[in-house]
């Protein structure tokens, strides 16, 4: 098991670049598998779970080459079969391989797809999605086999969300990638990475038009190759911009799209945290006094739920009481118990709903990266403690999702180490 160990820095400092974005990515080398020919993406970040996407797309015949971060992909020896189950259960976002699997080759079959523990992940709006579209679907002995009967391949189709998913929203969008028939969707997400996957799917040949949160796509049975750059990752940024602004630093973030944060630019003002925006950076700056804050998260243009653990800590060193509401996810509220051992006065009074009294000075300690977004927070958390070591345990967790994280943090000042 690796871990980071973190001393008591004097102020970051210099520029940080943005890598791609990981939720964008994974759904397009999903995609990929809708088209014939050489797929080429740029902007791909080199992170644990989209290596782990490209292991479950190599068994079943797809062929990779990266150059940096340049992704070439071809599925001229794609042959029908299920996705590698552990493989499968070691990463939530493979549930997006049904929507392209079940569109090619008719059937697939998987377990319950895996991913961070923060609630119950259940895939109930895709069951009832691809039920909508026609499909069979069973869940026996923990695996989900999915079927669309020769039959009802043709008919016009509308799927409508009682609540809102992002992979639900992207996995509809790439099944009917390759339907001839007109699908709509009512109630869709429409985060930035599912714009993305849209541009994708319409280089491609895929028709979608787009109403508020409604989708209408008409898709092809030959789409086209693709050459794409992915967007660049707008949690990456936005926790870089919270760990300038939680340290008292003056950072330059660069590469990044600013209109993607701006619910967090909104709260930064509000806060009294300093920053200039360019068309692809930001500079925060060092900022004198920092206030209270109330954050509830909300699907995009709302707050975001991963944004949500980084402010917790930026809020543990803003004067007054802050109230921090998780509504996305049932169980993403753990960090601050590690919070909570560095000093931070928390209350948390449920799983979703927390108190945080600040400002109170964080000091080293031994603490445990519980997720992907925990564990950039405990970064974060680390790296503005005054006083003593931090140590980090499952470093992995970090790299499922951050390129070379302590190399680019030591590049702006930050004294961290990763040890085994
Ligand atoms: N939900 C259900 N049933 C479903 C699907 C979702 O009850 O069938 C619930 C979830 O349990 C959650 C809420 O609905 O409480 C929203 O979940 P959503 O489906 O929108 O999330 P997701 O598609 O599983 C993606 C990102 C997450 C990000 C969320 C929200 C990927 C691979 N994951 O998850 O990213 O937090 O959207 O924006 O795209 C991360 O990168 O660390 C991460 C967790």
């Amino acid at each position: 098991m690796a871990k980071f160990k973190i001393l008591p820095a004097k102020k970051l400092s210099g520029v940080i670049p943005v890598y791609g974005a990981k939720n964008a990515a994974i759904k397009m080398i999903a995609g990929s598998l809708l088209l014939k020919g050489e797929t080429i993406l740029d902007n791909i970040p080199d992170i644990l779970d989209i290596q782990k996407i490209i292991r479950i797309l190599e068994k079943l015949g797809v062929s990779f080459h990266r150059d940096g971060h340049r992704l070439k992909i071809s599925t001229q020896n794609l042959r029908p079969g299920d996705p590698d189950p552990k493989l499968v259960s070691e990463i939530r976002a493979s549930v997006v391989l049904v929507g392209p699997l079940l569109s090619r080759f008719s059937s697939v079959n998987l377990p319950h797809p895996g991913g961070c523990t923060i609630g119950q992940r259940p895939i109930d709006r895709h069951l009832q999605a691809f039920r909508h579209l026609g499909a069979d679907v069973d869940e026996t002995k923990g695996y989900y086999h999915f079927q669309m009967p020769e039959t009802i391949k043709n008919r016009p189709v509308k799927v409508k969300f009682s609540e809102i998913s992002v992979t639900a929203t992207e996995n509809v969008l790439l099944f009917g990638a390759l339907q001839e028939r007109l699908i709509e969707i009512e109630n869709a997400a429409l985060e930035p990475e599912v714009i993305d996957l849209i541009e994708f799917l319409k280089k491609a040949g895929v028709e979608i038009s787009l109403n508020g949160r409604r989708m209408a796509i008409r898709g092809r049975r030959n789409l086209s190759p693709v050459k794409h750059r992915v967007i660049p990752d707008r949690i990456e940024a936005g926790t870089f911009a919270i760990l300038a602004a939680a340290t008292k630093s003056s950072l330059k973030i660069i590469g990044l799209i600013p209109e993607h944060l701006e619910n967090l630019l909104d709260k930064f003002q509000k806060m009294g945290v300093q920053f200039e925006r360019g068309g692809d950076f930001l500079y925060i700056k060092k900022s004198p006094r920092l206030k209270a804050l109330d954050i509830a998260t909300a699907p995009f243009p709302g707050f975001p739920t991963d944004l949500q653990p980084p402010m917790g800590v930026l809020l543990t060193q803003a004067a007054g009481i802050s109230r921090l509401k998780e509504n996305i996810f049932s169980n993403r509220l753990e960090y601050l118990g590690e919070l909570q051992k560095m000093g931070a006065r928390i209350k948390i009074s449920s799983s979703r709903e927390a108190k945080i009294y600040g400002p109170k000075e964080l000091n080293g300690d031994k603490i445990e990266s519980l997720d992907l977004r925990a564990g950039a927070t405990l970064l974060i958390a680390g790296l503005t403690a005054k006083y003593g070591e931090t140590v980090i345990n499952h470093a992995e967790n970090i790299d499922r999702g951050y390129e070379k994280i302590e190399e680019r943090l030591q590049n702006i000042g930050a004294n961290i180490q990763r040890v085994q």
